[in-house]
């Protein structure tokens, strides 16, 4: 989909349709006194009253050069933000492209231009790569973002908003592919020629030289599969260094497919187990939009890429493996892999000068029986370091909850033959997690999210197909324009 910004009057713009706001608790704008006896008669049928994900289509609509109109609802002016904005456009678009709507203007009289096209090109996203029939009919061609004049602050918006969601995008596709065209090798490939078209640096680690550095528990878990792993390293560095010294790390699980190793999970829904990369993806997609909008501290993506399978050579419950670190650590579930692969690549971070470090990673299915779908989880190990982090996923819209991590739940990670055990048993697992990556951070400040309930639509939204979200994607490159 192309998207573009046009200076026009609202009559005069030509599209199959042309979007505007209606807001529960005010007057329509002006562009629309044509329309007031239909407005009137929509509120009065109660068919449109302008709530949230509300639209009413008017074709043919007298005066105006576009061949629909649709009203938007916008509810209550006092409601209405960003967040609500991008739904707004995602509605819209998801509402209009399966009737036959191809090119669509986006009237901007009200909000932030960066939140509509982000809307538009996130709610044009379809999960359908390798659908062979019917997907080309569903794709709208061209967004219009329309205004009468441009000004330079909505020009901004509008290029940002572009850059984010097709970040986004880019993430979301990765996560969608399944996990024979998705292993750790395709990931770092991906990485590779995003990071070249994108003017980022690029350096895989294979198996040979991790095992040369010791990273014994990533490798631990990528033993069982014949796909070899990856450590993939993206690197920004902004044109002059920051007097302050600080580097950003961004580190993402990349499980590219997690059966749960010998401590199995049960068939019903493993499928969705491909989507146990969507933290390195998150990360991968914000090294792209980072690499646009260039901000001025050096961040540096690390993604830990394996595949957690069954087999003779997989590592077997009660094994003992040695992290990058030094400490050991005794493996009671093959499951818990993802906070096994994160510590040698957050140690290896610390290692490469990052100051601060962030995770993003699917660890636990304890964060979505806590927060459901709705929350990330946050966890950290320094107040202010959370706060730059909350403070980025609120301006985005991301929802993001602080977890505790008090010194007591540490001690479910005790092992009796190893420095640490990889659980912490049946409650506070998300925490228990949580604390096994802190023990290997130190007092470097970091925060981790636990994406696992927010990475994945099981359903769709008005606003969004269902599947991957591409959630902290536009997180992450906001905590580092702010830095
Ligand atoms: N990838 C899973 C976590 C997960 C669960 C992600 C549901 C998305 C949806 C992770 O590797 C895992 O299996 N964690 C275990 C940990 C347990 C063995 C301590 C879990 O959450 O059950
Ligand atoms: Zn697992
Ligand atoms: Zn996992």
């Amino acid at each position: 989909m192309e998207s573009k910004l046009v200076s026009q009057a609202f009559d005069r713009v030509q599209a199959d349709a042309i979007a505007a706001l209606v807001f529960e608790d005010e007057p329509a704008s002006a562009e629309l006194a044509g329309f007031a006896t239909w407005l009137e008669e929509l509120r009065s049928s109660g068919e449109f009253t302008g709530k949230p994900g509300e639209l009413a289509v008017l074709h043919q609509p007298g005066g105006v050069v576009a061949k629909r109109l649709a009203v938007v609802g916008a509810g209550k002016r006092s409601a209405f933000d960003a967040a609500a904005l991008r739904r707004a456009a995602g509605t819209t678009v998801r509402s209009l492209k399966p009737k036959g709507v191809k090119t669509l203007a986006w009237w901007l009289s009200d909000g932030d231009a960066a939140a509509v096209v982000e809307g538009a090109i996130l709610g044009n996203f379809e999960p359908d790569q390798h659908k062979t029939s019917s997907k080309d009919s569903k794709a709208l061609e061209a967004f219009l973002l329309a205004a009468a004049s441009i000004s330079s602050e909505v020009q901004a918006g509008f290029d940002r908003g572009k850059i984010l969601a097709d970040a986004q995008n880019f993430t979301r596709e990765l996560v969608n592919e399944p996990a024979n065209l998705m292993t750790p090798m395709i990931l770092a490939d991906r990485a590779r020629a995003m990071a070249a078209e994108a003017g980022l640096e690029c350096e895989i680690l294979d198996q040979d030289r991790m095992r040369q550095l010791g990273m014994g528990s990533l490798l631990g878990v990528a033993q069982g599969s014949a796909e070899p792993p990856a450590l993939i390293v993206v690197r920004y560095r902004p044109a002059v260094k920051p007097s302050t010294g600080d580097h950003l790390g961004l580190v993402g699980k990349g499980v590219t497919f997690d059966t749960g190793g010998v401590s199995i999970k049960p068939a019903d829904g493993m499928e969705k187990m491909k989507y146990d990369m969507a933290g390195g993806a998150a990360v991968l997609g914000a090294m792209r939009a980072i690499a646009q909008l260039k901000p001025a501290i050096p961040v540096t993506a690390f993604v830990p890429a394996v595949e957690n399978m069954v087999g003779s050579r997989a590592q077997r419950p009660g094994d003992i493996v040695t992290s990058l670190s030094g400490k050991t650590i005794e493996v009671l579930n093959t499951d818990a892999e993802g906070r096994l692969i994160l510590i040698d690549a957050l140690t290896y971070a610390q290692r490469l000068g990052c100051t601060h470090l962030v995770d993003a990673a699917t660890l636990t299915g304890a964060i979505v029986v806590a927060l459901g779908t709705v929350n990330i989880g946050a966890f950290t190990n320094n107040d202010e370091m959370l706060a730059r982090v909350l403070a980025a996923a609120k301006s985005e819209g991301e929802k993001t909850w602080h977890m505790p991590l008090d010194d007591e739940y540490k001690d479910l990670l005790k092992s009796a033959f190893a420095d640490l055990g990889n659980i912490g048993g049946r409650y506070g697992g998300a925490i228990s997690a949580a604390w096994f990556l802190r023990d290997f951070v130190g007092d470097t400040p970091w925060v981790h999210l636990d994406i696992a309930g927010t990475a994945w639509l099981d359903d769709a939204k008005p606003f969004l197909a269902k599947g991957p979200t591409g959630v902290c994607v536009r997180t992450f490159t906001k905590l580092a324009m702010g830095w």
